[in-house]
């Protein structure tokens, strides 16, 4: 079967890196998580001060920044390396959150975070998820998903899922979030986040996790 590219974009917290792992496993793909790129980032401008309204700054940080993808140690998920350091974790941390759409939205901060996605995907077989995946990271993706859910399905979703790590945060402050990255993200001068054109559009608003691999791994089957 020959190896394609599946590039999954949509709005923040409808399930893309969830069907994205959920494919490559069943494809024997790699995985590429691009947002947790442009989390480990801000987290590394948060933590060392970088004032990403300063370009100079920001450029003079990238060069001391390597990422890095690696097999956890049960061999099932890929974990996200900033400088050598497993942050994973730290990344998902609603600080980093907060500010990730800003500097997402930087031209320079794209230019550094689109160049390896590309790298990585340059053997296929791999399956990205994101926000400008199908339009500027893979224009050419032999699959292109666009995954949407209602506003409070997602809010609620995510609320799940980060009050197990943190049992403070109050449901008003995910759904704030997920609302202002969605508008920095579609909104924003560079690669906004739009559909592209020859994406298919899946709702997950009531669909359960087998139900849209089953039509995802049902569109790459026709393809490869
Ligand atoms: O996918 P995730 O929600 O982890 O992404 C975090 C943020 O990273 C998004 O809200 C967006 O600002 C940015 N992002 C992006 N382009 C991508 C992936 C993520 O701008 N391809």
């Amino acid at each position: 079967m020959k190896k394609i590219v599946v590039a999954i974009d949509g709005w923040s917290s409808c399930g893309k890196s969830t069907l994205a792992k959920q494919m490559a496993k069943e494809l024997g793909y790699i995985y590429v998580d691009s947002g947790a790129m442009y989390r480990a980032i801000t987290l590394y401008f948060l933590r060392n001060h970088v004032d990403w309204n300063e370009k100079k700054a920001v450029k003079k940080a990238l060069k001391d920044i390597e990422l890095d993808f690696r097999l956890n140690e049960q061999n099932e998920n890929v974990e996200i390396y900033l400088n050598d350091e497993n942050v994973e974790y730290l990344v998902r941390d609603l600080i980093v959150a907060e500010k990730v759409s800003e500097v997402a939205a930087i031209r320079s901060v794209r230019e550094f975070a689109v160049a390896q996605q590309q790298k990585l995907g340059k053997k296929k077989g791999i399956v990205m998820d994101g926000r400008d995946i199908g339009t500027v990271v893979f224009p050419k993706a032999e699959l292109k998903i666009f995954m949407t859910a209602d506003n409070a399905v997602r809010v609620e979703r995510r609320f799940r899922e980060l009050v197990e790590k943190n049992p403070n945060i109050t449901i008003e402050e995910v759904a704030e979030n997920i609302q202002m990255r969605d508008y920095i993200d579609s909104n924003r001068e560079v690669s906004p986040l739009r559909r592209a054109e020859d994406a298919v559009v899946i709702d997950n608003t009531k669909l359960t996790q087998e139900e849209q691999l089953k039509k995802a791994l049902k569109l790459a089957k026709n393809i490869t």
